[in-house]
Formats: structure tokens, C-alpha cells, sequence
């Protein structure tokens, strides 16, 4: 028997992605993001829904190219803090993390993300208050440990433990819940 709800995603799990800018003085601002999704055209490309003004969507559009960084549990507490604190805070961006130019873009990445995107942005569609990007995948970069076929994908994916979340809460690779949304950044700001 089903029931008709109220529009959510609720129990549509999502996986969560950190976009990286280069600020117009040219260092890195991460924010947090689970609106992201591919499409096919001739090749394959990410789609990513921004809302309301933030400053990742005033640098995606200055620069019309970002990097988009998987979420592992490793990495949580550092992505809910960037998806807490406002960009257009001066001091956003005063916390420890290890951040690199990409291979073939102009965009930040972050060294402890195994999975990441550098993209250009291709067709922008522009709603009310958000906009999608439909964006050409310009590289892909994977850690060493995740392009050994050798060993089984179940155990690749196993090893880094990408962050699953719906109900705005996280939940773990293996499926158990670890907080809600805004509670993993305690660790950073303490
Ligand atoms: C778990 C989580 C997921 C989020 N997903 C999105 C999203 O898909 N789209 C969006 O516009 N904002 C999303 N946000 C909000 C942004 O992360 C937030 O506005 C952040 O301040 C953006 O960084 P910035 O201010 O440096 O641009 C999300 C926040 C959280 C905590």
C-alpha cells in the first residue's frame, strides 16, 4: 500500500560532492553539494543544481570551470563544515586541508578525495533562484588504489566509503546512519 506524500527526495540516497572555485585572488573555496547528476551526449557529463547566490555559483560563473570532489566518510567533517559556512565569510577557508591544481583545468582539488571531476561548464539553464549546469567532463582523477583491476570493485568501493545521505541526514557506506547534516562539522570548528 502506498501512501502520497508531501515533494521530497526523502529515502532517494544521494551522494555528495564538494565543488572547488579559485576566489578572485586565486585560492581555493569548497561548498557542499548533492544536487549532481550525469547525462549522455555523444560522451558522458555531469549536470549540478545550484540554488539561491553563493559564491560557488558567483566563481562557476566567472570561471565556467569547478572541480567536484567525492565525499567519503574520511572526509566528512571538513564537507559539512563547507556546506555550513557561507563562502561570503571571510574566514570560511582558514581551516586545514590539503588542496591541488587540477591536471587539465584551472580548478582547486582536494588530496583526500579518491574521486574527482574537473569540469567546464557547457549550457547553463537559469530557473527562479537556481540554476543547472550541464557540464562537459574535462578529466576524470582517481586514486592509484581505485585503477587496480586486480582488485574487486566491491573492495575498491569498500576501502574509500563514499558518505550516502537523504533526510538530511549522513549515512555510512555500510548503511548506518553516523549524524544529521551540520553535526559532523563540531569536529572542525571545536
Ligand atoms: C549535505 C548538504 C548538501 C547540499 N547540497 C546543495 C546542493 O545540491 N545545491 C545547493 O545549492 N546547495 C547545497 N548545499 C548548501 C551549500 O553547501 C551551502 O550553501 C554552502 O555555503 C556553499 O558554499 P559557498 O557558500 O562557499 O558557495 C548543501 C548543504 C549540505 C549541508
Amino acid at each position: 500500500m502506498k501512501k502520497s506524500n508531501s515533494i521530497s527526495n526523502s529515502f532517494c540516497p544521494q551522494t555528495l560532492f564538494l565543488y572547488g572555485t579559485y576566489k578572485e585572488d586565486n585560492t581555493p573555496n569548497f561548498g557542499l553539494f548533492c544536487w549532481f547528476s550525469y547525462y549522455y551526449d555523444k560522451e558522458m557529463g555531469v549536470m549540478a543544481c545550484i540554488g539561491e547566490k553563493k559564491l560557488t555559483k558567483d566563481r562557476i560563473q566567472a570561471n565556467k570551470v569547478f572541480s567536484a570532489n567525492l565525499v567519503t566518510e574520511e572526509i566528512l567533517p571538513i564537507a559539512d563544515y563547507f556546506g555550513n559556512k557561507r563562502g561570503y565569510d571571510n574566514d570560511k577557508m582558514n581551516v586545514d586541508i590539503e588542496t591541488e591544481k587540477g591536471q587539465v583545468l584551472n580548478v582547486p582539488v582536494l588530496s583526500k578525495s579518491p574521486v574527482i571531476f574537473e569540469l567546464e561548464v557547457d549550457q547553463t539553464i537559469t530557473m527562479g533562484s537556481s540554476d543547472v549546469y550541464l557540464c562537459k567532463i574535462r578529466n576524470f582523477l582517481l586514486d592509484e588504489y581505485l585503477c587496480d583491476e586486480t582488485i574487486s570493485v566491491e573492495k575498491r568501493i569498500k576501502t574509500i566509503r563514499p558518505i550516502h545521505t537523504t533526510v538530511q541526514k549522513y549515512f555510512s557506506w555500510d548503511g548506518n546512519l553516523i549524524c544529521d547534516w551540520g553535526k559532523a562539522m563540531k569536529e572542525i570548528i571545536k
